[in-house]
């Protein structure tokens, strides 16, 4: 087995640069401690990309992706005002994210939504609510449904200007991504909530019937369907219900930014972009141009992008189990970046670059007792 990966670096815009600097840091940690050397290429992407290169995803962008083993990808974008200043189509998220999820077909999106129970503090939902904290692995498709399906305005018979956007999936896309969920619930507690909203929609009423005839090969696992509205709902009063969950691309954006807000803040939510050939890491969360520059910015999620890159791409289960457990142990030893804490917690606030130095610290010790 080679003991080089490659790794694309794409440190995105505004808050992105300064997480990233902080993420690529457990590489040199784990270097010290591993015969492995970690092959890092960095490469614009997203508005500054467009700005200095003329596109969102540039060329030489792709290139280094292709031979790259894994991506690792900062948060893109910036503040409305500013995102106007770019055509439409070279935005950010239309430029850079969405082809970026063509190019590899990332269809399986990993949301870990997580807090351990000496984190539940971080919750905006009451103690009682989530007595052990919060554990669910959303799994989201990521490459079908509104976000890539056909898309016009125009002006219509009575003069009116209108606008049409396809929601359109075929079976191999819908099975390809039960599967993966199916795969991951009989890995952990062996329940499945699949998430739809098939009293309305078709696509919904489809993606259910594949579901039947995948459900077939895991008689193991236990199905429970629930309405993606619902779903909502349940994910504040009772969050410990859920396991795994698997749902359809929108959704899964729009719930998973919920599944954010239980934990406290969108800063504490890593997730993987998984195709058949390579897999893309990157934080759900935006590129805050709000408080960039500020090294204050929560840099978890970038950090856990590279714990789940060493787990899921390169087959090192141990140091990304370290990595979780170098973070938890700075949080529960009483630490957070301003977005977390409250003014009564207790926490000592810390920036992000003193963040990484303790989370760096407390990697290089475990690392070393491994
Ligand atoms: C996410 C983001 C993206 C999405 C945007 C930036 C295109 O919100 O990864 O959840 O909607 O998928
Ligand atoms: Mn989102």
């Amino acid at each position: 087995m080679s003991n080089e990966y490659k790794i694309a670096v794409l440190p995105g815009d505004a808050i992105g640069p300064e997480i990233m600097t902080q993420a690529v840091r457990v590489f040199d940690v784990l270097a010290r401690h591993r015969d492995i050397a970690f092959k890092l290429t960095e490469a614009p992407f997203g508005a500054a990309a467009y700005f200095e290169h003329g596109h969102a995803f540039p060329e030489q962008t792709k290139k280094i992706c292709d031979q790259a083993d894994a991506i690792l990808k900062g948060p893109v974008g910036l503040s409305f005002e500013e995102s106007q200043k770019i055509p439409v189509e070279e935005q950010a998220e239309r430029g850079a994210i969405l082809p970026l999820r063509a190019r590899f077909n990332t269809f399986a999106n990993f949301r870990p939504i997580y807090l351990s129970e000496q984190m539940i503090h971080f919750s905006p939902l009451k103690a009682e609510v989530i007595p052990q904290g919060v554990d669910i692995l959303l799994i989201r498709e990521l490459v079908g449904g509104l976000y890539f399906g056909e898309k016009s305005r125009g002006v219509n018979d009575q003069g009116k200007r209108y606008v049409k956007e396809v929601l359109e999936y075929d079976e191999d896309q819908v099975r390809q991504v039960l599967k993966v969920g199916f795969e991951q619930a009989q890995q952990r507690k062996k329940v499945l909530h699949n998430i739809h909203k098939s009293n309305v929609l078709m696509s919904s009423v489809f993606w259910n019937e594949i579901l039947a005839e995948v459900q077939v090969d895991y008689p193991d696992v236990e199905v429970k369907h629930l309405l993606v509205d619902a779903a909502a709902t349940a994910l504040c009063l009772n969050p410990g219900q859920f396991d795994v969950m698997v749902m359809e691309n929108m959704f899964g954006d729009i719930l998973s930014d919920q599944a954010g807000g239980i934990l406290g803040s969108l800063g504490l939510m890593p997730s993987a972009c998984v195709g058949p050939d390579k897999a893309y890491y990157e934080p759900s969360h935006g590129s805050a141009p709000d408080i960039a520059g500020q090294n204050i910015a929560n840099p978890y999620s970038m950090i856990g992008s590279v714990a789940m890159m060493l787990d899921m791409s390169f087959d090192l289960k141990a140091e990304s189990d370290a990595v979780w457990e170098a973070m938890k142990s700075v949080f529960e030893a009483g630490y957070s970046t301003s977005d977390l804490s409250s003014a009564d917690s207790g926490t000592t606030i810390v920036s992000t670059t003193e963040f990484g130095d303790k989370v760096m610290k407390k990697l290089d010790t475990l690392l070393k007792a491994l």
